[in-house]
């Protein structure tokens, strides 16, 4: 199947920004045949007139727990223990198999509608939400979350032995669209040891790793009187950070947690809007970007976001870094725009999406730039940064396939999937 849309703007890389070209863009199979220029001859794709629109890569949500959409607003405006230990893990442990697949369908929708293409998950049931990944035909990087007291905890052998075999099940599975890591999930619920063993097995199975750290002043404070380090020293010690790793949050670093991220090329997962929901402060985004880091963009579970559109957080991630150092130079819409895009790639290991180019996935999104709130187009990539709220995104496509057109998701039943979440959150939340 071959496909050209016509007269759209499209934004590509240009240097170390991006520049909008006009003309058309062509899709043969699950790839951006051309971006720009058509080719003279294109007899075979199917035309799609696109005046009005621009075509902008997928975003990438590179930290979330999709599944949380369960839990959404049933525990906001509290301290953050009462709403971790008093509120949500009680709540978790009323989940029964089968109900972390609506919730992750439930995500992966509202992810689709807002210009979300592909993400990174943690959660706790396997195979479920793999499976509603699979079935929505977005891309996505899987990951159960893993804890362990110590290299015996029997526990977290059995999260090990279940992330093992979940990967080895689905790894060739959905046309190559999931790919996995292991999540050790924070240093104050991994032991050392545990960690060890997690690592290792990383290795064995050749994948990444995604983690939790330094969030909040709590988990700080905790570290350094159990370890007598930081949660990034504490990490590193164990060798993690050989591995591809992408770390959520990084809230407080030391200049020498800086220093152990940029040589080891560890990937921050920024989430503004999740830190700030749960009081735990502003991520300086503009200094790890100074030391060469390549910084990316989540949303977090909604439990504590309250959302999964990345448009909002794309722009609480500019505003706040400026507002912060009160420099409007600090995060640019541009400097926003690389970290919810090409830089999500890189850090999820999806090197051939993120940006528009011919042999890239095409995996897009389509922007109806005659919105009121997007218009006149005086600077259309501000407009993706300050402007924009999602609602915009017309047309989002995955591996070359449309999965959303004007609202409409071709492959999410969503009355039975808000039929199936109302049941279950009725059962866990009340
Ligand atoms: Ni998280």
């Amino acid at each position: 199947m071959k496909t050209i849309f016509e007269n759209v703007k499209i934004l590509v890389e240009k240097g170390e920004g991006f520049e909008i070209v006009d003309g058309s863009i062509g899709i043969d199979g699950e790839k951006i045949s051309f971006a720009g220029a058509a080719p003279e001859d294109v007899s075979g794709y199917q035309k799609i007139d696109g005046k009005g629109q621009l075509v902008m890569p997928g975003l990438i949500n590179s930290h979330t727990h999709v599944y949380m959409t369960i839990f959404r607003n049933v525990a906001d405006d509290l301290m953050f223990d009462d709403w971790l230990f008093g509120n949500i893990l009680p709540r978790e442990d009323k989940l029964l198999p089968g109900d972390s697949y609506w919730g992750t369908m439930l995500g992966i929708g509202e992810m689709l509608r807002s210009g979300t293409t592909a993400f990174l998950d943690m959660y706790i049931f396997t195979d479920e939400n793999v499976q509603a990944a699979a079935d929505s035909g977005i891309r996505a990087v899987m990951s159960r979350g893993l804890s362990g007291a110590s290299d015996r905890d029997e526990g977290g052998e059995r999260r090990l032995r279940e992330a093992t075999e979940e990967i080895k099940k689905w790894r060739a599975a959905a046309e190559g669209r999931l790919t996995f890591m292991l999540a050790p999930h924070a240093p104050y619920t991994c032991a050392p040891d545990y960690v060890e063993k997690v690592i290792g097995r990383a290795r064995e199975l050749g994948v990444g790793i995604h983690t939790h750290l330094a969030e909040s002043r709590n988990e700080i404070k905790n570290i350094a009187e159990k370890y007598g380090c930081t949660p990034i020293e504490y990490m590193d010690r164990t060798g993690l950070f050989d591995l591809p790793t992408v770390a959520a949050h990084c809230v407080y670093l030391t200049d020498n947690d800086i220093d152990i991220f940029a040589a080891k090329g560890v990937s921050i997962a920024t989430n503004p809007v999740s830190n700030l929901k749960l009081a735990n402060g502003i991520a300086p985004v503009k200094k790890y970007l100074e030391r060469g880091i390549n910084v990316c963009l989540g949303t977090d579970g909604a439990a504590s976001n309250n959302c999964l559109n990345m448009f909002r957080d794309l722009s609480f991630l500019t505003l706040l870094n400026k507002g912060l150092l009160e420099d409007p130079l600090a995060v640019s819409a541009e400097d926003g725009l690389k970290i919810a895009t090409v830089n999500g790639a890189k850090a999820l290991g999806l090197d051939d999406t993120g940006s528009i180019k011919a042999g890239n996935k095409a995996d897009l999104i389509f922007i109806d730039l005659d919105r009121l709130n997007m218009f006149p187009h005086n600077n259309i990539i501000s407009s993706l940064a300050y402007s924009a709220n999602g609602s915009e995104v017309t047309r989002t496509i995955v591996n070359g396939k449309t999965l959303m057109e004007n609202g409409e998701l071709k492959t999410i039943d969503e009355e039975r999937v808000r039929f199936e979440v109302a049941r279950i959150a009725d059962r866990i939340n009340n």
